[in-house]
């Protein structure tokens, strides 16, 4: 016979069948013995009577997190003791055969429960546990279909996934970098992109009109409920496009993505406010406003619009400008002039999406000419030396690059904020922790010797005496 899934039984009542997966919990009652097994589909009550000595004897050493398989008639339970709380509760399995595929130690930790009560770092260090409770399964279910909608309606609209390189080149982007040591170059490093931007623009360089990519993006920064390290991002860049496309774009795509997979949730205001960035500083202090009309009501998202940014910060101690998005972002076409006499007047085409008080994207109408793009690398104080990091960028410009734009938007914020859960690390299936760390893989960890000296890196006495007293 072979196994189905327990969530099939529904259509098996009154037949044999066959299931598998994990004792979930098992409740000894002197003659029976009732054990929940659990599989990725659902869970169901199977019932070991002494009537069959063998498969009652073994229900008898079973354990939980042992993984059984069951053969077993599908019965429908009696009325008044139907399970409200489990969706197959009014079913349950008479067990014919029990089989031990494997045994399990005592977990660390309860499975049953939704885990906030566990300590994060244990949690981690077992995370493939961890991840068996239903809150994170349906953490992940939920963040699969995100993605496949965005991937089906996308591709519905005439974009292309494109994959971009993970190794690529260290430049002065914004965030640290992660670096990779070169074998076949000493003494040379790959970076690890911060985002597919710099990629993005040159394969609308390429003609390919509309990309889009769900990418990882990583970043050396400093860690908090928000961030990781390495994140994904749904990456979107278009041609010939104007702010007013991508706008339309991304507004479409999140609220039919919202009716369609999350019908109870309410959008507060379509379309979506707009608000100007100053005026977003002025009357909330931030620039990432929480606009819900109910802050206790798990299900209401405030998406808004946040338009017209400055194109600089602050002016840098140096006397320098720093790009309020990054560099490659476009002027307004009639500030343009400004560049040369008061660029802190600048306006961009620059827009984020806040969703409840989070930015959840960002992006950017882009320059499409060296000569503009040059002047902003003078203006942000780039070198010769810096400069050149971006030859490919100035030298792609040259060759008929069309006007285009586009927008990132962070899937791990996203889908944290529609899974109502405190922080990203939650929706992430192996997520680091606030200093980086996998606890699992125990990774960062050391190399050794014949692998460093293979790079041509020698490790400083010193760098690695701090590192071993953390
Ligand atoms: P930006 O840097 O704004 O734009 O990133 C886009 C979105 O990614 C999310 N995000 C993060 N999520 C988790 N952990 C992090 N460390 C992290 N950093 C950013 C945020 C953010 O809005 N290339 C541009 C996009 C563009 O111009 O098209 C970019 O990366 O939700």
């Amino acid at each position: 016979m072979k196994r189905i899934l327990i969530s099939k039984i529904k259509e098996k009542v009154s037949e044999t069948v066959k299931i598998a997966g994990w004792v979930d919990v098992r409740r000894d009652h002197g003659k029976l013995i009732f054990i929940d097994l659990r599989d990725a589909s659902g869970k169901v009550q199977i019932v070991a009577v002494p009537k069959n000595k063998e498969a009652r004897e073994i229900a008898d050493t079973v354990r939980p997190e042992w993984v059984i398989e069951v053969e077993g008639e599908v019965k429908k339970r009696p009325d008044n003791m139907v399970n409200p709380d489990l969706s197959l509760g009014d079913l349950e399995i008479l067990v014919k055969n029990i089989v031990v595929l494997n045994e399990s130690k005592t977990p660390p930790f309860e499975i049953g429960t939704d885990g906030y009560e566990v300590g994060e770092e244990i949690r981690l260090k077992y995370r493939y546990l961890d991840l068996r409770r239903e809150r994170l399964r349906k953490n992940l279910q939920t963040r699969h279909n995100v993605v496949k909608f965005i991937r089906d309606y996308l591709s519905g609209c005439g974009f292309m996934e494109v994959e971009t390189p993970i190794l690529t080149k260290s430049t002065p982007e914004g965030a640290r970098d992660f670096v990779v040591p070169s074998r076949l170059q000493k003494g040379k490093f790959y970076a690890l992109p911060q985002s597919p931007q710099q990629y993005k623009q040159l394969l609308m360089a390429a003609g390919v009109e509309k990309y889009f990519q769900i990418a990882k993006a990583m970043r050396d920064e400093d860690t908090r409920g928000d961030r990781q390290p390495e994140f994904t991002q749904l990456d979107v860049e278009m041609s010939f496009a104007e702010q007013e496309d991508i706008l339309n774009l991304a507004e479409n795509l999140f609220t039919e993505m919202v009716h369609e997979i999350f019908p109870k949730k309410k959008i507060t205001k379509i379309p979506w406010p707009r608000i100007d960035y100053d005026e977003a500083i002025k009357k909330y202090g931030t620039d990432s406003p929480d606009l819900r009309k109910d802050k206790n009501n798990p299900n209401e998202l405030a998406f808004a619009w946040i338009i017209n940014f400055p194109l600089f910060e602050e002016k840098k101690e140096n006397g320098h400008f720093a790009p309020s998005h990054h560099m490659f972002t476009s002027p307004v076409k009639e500030d343009l002039k400004k560049l040369d006499t008061n660029p802190h007047d600048v306006r961009s085409y620059q827009y984020d999406i806040s969703l409840n008080g989070l930015e959840i994207s960002g992006g950017s109408i882009r320059i499409h000419n060296s000569d503009i793009q040059s002047k902003i690398f003078d203006l942000i104080g780039f070198g010769k030396e810096q400069k050149e990091y971006f030859n490919h960028m100035l030298t792609a410009f040259k060759y008929g690059i069309p006007p285009h734009g586009g927008i990132a938007a962070g899937v791990d914020r996203l889908v944290a904020i529609l899974q109502n859960e405190p922080n990203i690390r939650e929706v992430i299936a192996f997520p680091k922790t606030g200093d980086g760390r996998d606890l699992m893989m125990d990774a960062p960890s050391e190399i050794n010797k014949e692998q460093l000296s293979e790079l041509g890196i020698e490790i400083h006495p010193a760098g690695r005496n701090k590192k071993n007293k953390k």
